[in-house]
């Protein structure tokens, strides 16, 4: 996938194991998607498939794509009854058109939306749904400042270009669907902060896994000095009681294809 700023070497067995929150939280999009028997839906960057497997569950014709080749392997070994393919958000077609487009925590790694909103236009059937949560305005920001002061405290300038996700305003999102033939019927933008799993090595971990763009090319003691000077400046807010909590802000949204 080339648009996509996630890192495709995604490590799907830790993925899985340690970030589980990730679908868990998941589960109460499903009820906005409503899946009914039958329908054809496509849950667009499945990773390990947990959800795909549930709207599944529901009778609906589901698949599953995503641009990480280890996530689709996984999801493979997962759910073998299920359909799940490599390909790209942004520039994806399907064989049939659909009666909704699912997306859970894949929208703010993908910087050129109007591509993946045009992409899941042309797959929808008139009338069908997409159907979304993702990072919204504001979403982990006091992780994202204190990983790019800590990268710009050992001499590593414009951190910020480093930053791999786009968290747009709720009013940025609804008008790019406007625009390309979408009526936004649901909307908002809600905090949930969201505990880490690992106790005390919990931020660590998230940033190895879901920040690593921001320590692309740094030694490992480079790494190491910025992950505890970003723990040291974090703990006062984020760290209570043996657990971290990361500052997740999201927006949901549901939009009918005109
Ligand atoms: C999120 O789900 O909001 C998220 C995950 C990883 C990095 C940034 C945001």
């Amino acid at each position: 996938m080339t648009n996509i700023c996630q890192p495709n070497n995604w490590n799907a067995t830790l993925y899985q194991d340690k970030h589980a929150f990730v679908w868990q939280y998941g589960e109460d999009l499903l009820q906005l998607l409503n899946p009914q028997p039958g329908e054809l839906i496509l849950d667009l960057g499945c990773g390990t498939g947990q959800l795909t497997e549930k709207i599944a569950q529901t009778g609906a014709e589901v698949s599953g794509i995503d641009s990480a080749p280890a996530m689709i392997e996984k999801a493979r070994q997962n759910y073998p009854h299920l359909n799940f393919d490599v390909a790209d958000v942004t520039y994806f077609q399907v064989k049939q058109p659909l009666d909704a487009v699912f997306s859970n925590a894949v929208l703010h790694w993908v910087k050129s939306a109007e591509k993946a909103i045009a992409s899941i236009h042309q797959a929808l059937k008139p009338g069908g749904r997409f159907v979304a949560e993702f990072g919204g305005r504001g979403n982990v920001q006091m992780i994202a400042q204190a990983l790019s002061s800590a990268v710009e405290a050992i001499a590593i300038p414009n951190a910020q270009t480093r930053n791999p996700w786009y968290f747009p305003r709720i009013a940025e999102y609804t008008t790019l669907l406007e625009h390309q033939g979408f009526d936004v019927i649901y909307a908002v933008l809600l905090a949930r902060p969201t505990p880490l799993a690992d106790g005390e090595a919990g931020l660590a971990n998230w940033i190895r896994m879901f920040a690593s763009a921001f320590l692309v090319g740094l030694s490992v003691e480079q790494q190491t000095q910025i992950i505890r000077n970003v723990e040291d400046h974090l703990k006062p807010r984020l760290y209570q009681e043996g657990t971290w909590t990361a500052d997740y802000r999201r927006i949901r949204i549901i939009a009918t294809k005109v």
